[in-house]
């Protein structure tokens, strides 16, 4: 096998992207990170990938502990994918710096513009716009592959000033949100159906007496909240009216994970 790739993902966009990347290069195997939690790993291949979301600035927690548990040589060449909905800011630099903490180093860092699907912030793009995002990014990925082919040295860093301004809210808000989701809410249109259940891919909800129960261990992917098949999940007191999302490529099944 010539390159392994990991990715995180609760809409789907990052498995989106993983998977076309994964068909670009060929003979590629893609794992979820979330199933592989706490293994120390060790692989002999010529290319180690990651593809991720970027969550409120910069690099979720689970993959800053994926990365912590990689024992690669250091002449694997790495790359790693952020997506993101327009503000990637120093995601691939703080990937870099982890991995380099790790006693490896990350190659090539690229970012890719997808659907913003942090909904407790704000409502989904319209499908219109999302669609043509959905293009771009086709086309970013093709140069991305190519870039990965010919084995470039090249790590997207973001405008200094805007990573400056964005890392104090990464720093003061991220080793807080396992605990954000003490905002999930279920209103009277929750059957009980168990899909977010299935599908988190922390592990985090439990169906008990009849209704979903968050364990305090989130990534804040939104999985739960944007795959209910009734929109009987909410966050906070804002998000009735707004709209779900996942990517038109990823199914439920796709998703589930145990
Ligand atoms: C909790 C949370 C925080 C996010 N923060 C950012 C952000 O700071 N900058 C950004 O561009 N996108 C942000 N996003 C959007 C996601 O990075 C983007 O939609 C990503 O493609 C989702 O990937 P997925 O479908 O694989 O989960 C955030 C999303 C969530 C759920």
């Amino acid at each position: 096998m010539r390159t392994a790739i990991f990715y995180f993902s609760g809409t789907g966009n990052s498995l989106v992207v993983a998977r076309k990347i994964s068909a670009k290069l060929g003979d590629t195997t893609i794992t979820n990170m979330a199933t592989i939690e706490k293994q120390r790993i060790e692989l002999n291949v010529k290319r180690i990938g990651i593809v991720f979301p970027v969550y409120i600035f910069g690099i979720p927690l689970i993959v800053q502990r994926f990365i912590q548990n990689l024992h690669i040589d250091c002449d694997i060449y790495t790359f790693a994918v952020a997506t993101h909905g327009g503000l990637p800011c120093a995601t691939l630099t703080q990937a870099e710096k982890l991995f380099v903490e790790n006693g490896s180093r990350l190659s090539a860092g690229f970012q890719v513009l997808m659907v913003d699907n942090a909904a407790q912030i704000a409502d989904i793009i319209p499908r219109e716009k999302q669609q043509k995002r959905f293009a771009k990014a086709e086309r970013q990925i093709d140069t991305i592959c190519r870039a990965i082919g010919e084995g470039k040295n090249e790590i997207y860093r973001g405008n200094p000033m805007t990573n400056w301004i964005f890392s104090a809210m990464y720093k003061k808000a991220v080793p807080d949100l396992p605990g954000f989701d003490k905002n999930f809410v279920y209103d009277e249109k929750c059957n009980a159906c168990g899909i977010c259940e299935k599908l988190c891919p922390m592990n985090n909800v439990v169906i008990s007496e009849r209704h979903p129960v968050w364990l305090h261990h989130c990534e804040q992917c939104m999985a739960c909240f944007h795959w209910c098949p009734r929109a009987a999940i909410q966050y906070g007191p804002k998000t009735g009216a707004r709209s779900r999302y996942h990517h038109p490529e990823v199914e439920v099944a796709d998703m589930v994970l145990r």
